[in-house]
């Protein structure tokens, strides 16, 4: 099994992330950090705790930073509610926040096993930039970087601009200079992977995960004018899915620049799979096998189902 820490702004797509990682055989959860982003840091921090206990993870939960490195915070509320899990009422959790910032539980949880832990980033990448800051090294003791953000075509958030990176651009830009290649999960495909109604039918047979989680959360969020029809993206599920098996997406090599200085492009992920120079800093997502992505996501639900 791989070991993986979840830098997350919970989310509907988060919560779903998270029951995957923990649902999945092959990942073990040994983090879970919370970050500025759909919702207040207080809100995606209480939700990643609720949502820890309602799976029944044993897992250390840790708050991050609450706003962006130099922008005021953006929101996306509409899309996830104001709780940021949609229509879904968790107890509220028992357990509480350990009592260390996610930045040191990141770079420590990294430096006590080099090679050995996947970070995947699924909100704005504040967390991240500042745990590259304090302790460079990170680069070298991840075992591998992921990230859900980003496009090389359109953006969700302002037509150039994904909202992870969106929110944090200075951030992204800090996080994609590092010299680690992160696996740019972006829009591209992330766009593909949708909840729709055939895919949500599979849920029926997980109780109280379909009942209390699944169906408020998704009813709510698929009620987004951007997603009417298709049914709705499972971004951030994208790039777990990324850690336990690779070959369900196309990668390809490529340099990714993020805009921070547009007035128009702020935060947009400018790539480039030309370039000629060899140095590509990034591994970008092109391609999804979306069957096998979704029979993937079945399985783990189900394990989490079933306890
Ligand atoms: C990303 O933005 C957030 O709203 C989602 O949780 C996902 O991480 C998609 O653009
Ligand atoms: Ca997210």
């Amino acid at each position: 099994t791989k070991k993986i820490l979840i830098d997350c702004d919970p989310g509907v797509d988060d919560a779903l992330a998270i029951a995957l990682a923990h649902g999945s055989p092959d990942l073990d959860v040994v983090g879970l950090t919370s970050v500025g982003g759909n919702v207040e840091l207080e809100r995606t921090t209480n939700n990643a705790l609720s949502l820890a206990e309602f799976y029944g993870m044993d897992v250390p939960v840790a708050r991050g930073a609450g706003i962006p490195l130099v922008r005021e915070q953006r929101k996306a509320s509409d899309v996830h509610g104001s709780e940021g899990l949609g229509n879904t009422v968790l107890p509220a959790p028992k357990g509480s926040v350990l009592d260390r910032h996610a930045v040191d539980v990141i770079v420590d949880t990294l430096a006590a096993a080099p090679g050995e832990v996947s970070l995947v980033a699924v909100g704005p990448l504040t967390n991240i930039a500042l745990a590259l800051r304090k302790e460079p090294r990170i680069v070298e003791w991840a075992a591998e970087f992921v990230v859900m953000g980003g496009s090389y075509t359109r953006g969700n958030n302002t037509p150039a601009a994904e909202f992870n990176i969106a929110a944090d651009p200075e951030a992204a830009a800090v996080v994609f200079g590092a010299a680690w290649h992160p696996v740019m999960i972006g829009l591209d495909v992330t766009l593909r992977a949708r909840a729709s109604a055939q895919v949500r039918d599979r849920f029926a047979e997980f109780g109280r995960l379909e009942s209390e989680l699944l169906t408020p959360s998704l009813d709510f969020y698929g009620s987004n004018r951007q997603y009417r029809d298709e049914g709705p993206a499972v971004h951030d599920v994208c790039a777990v899915a990324y850690v336990i098996d690779p070959s369900l997406f196309t990668t390809v090599p490529a340099r990714v620049d993020v805009e921070t200085g547009g007035r128009f492009t702020s935060g947009m992920t400018v790539t480039d799979f030309e370039d000629g120079s060899g140095e590509h800093n990034a591994v970008v997502a092109t391609g999804l096998v979306q069957d096998a992505f979704w029979d993937l996501v079945v399985d783990s639900f189900r394990c989490v189902a079933s306890g």
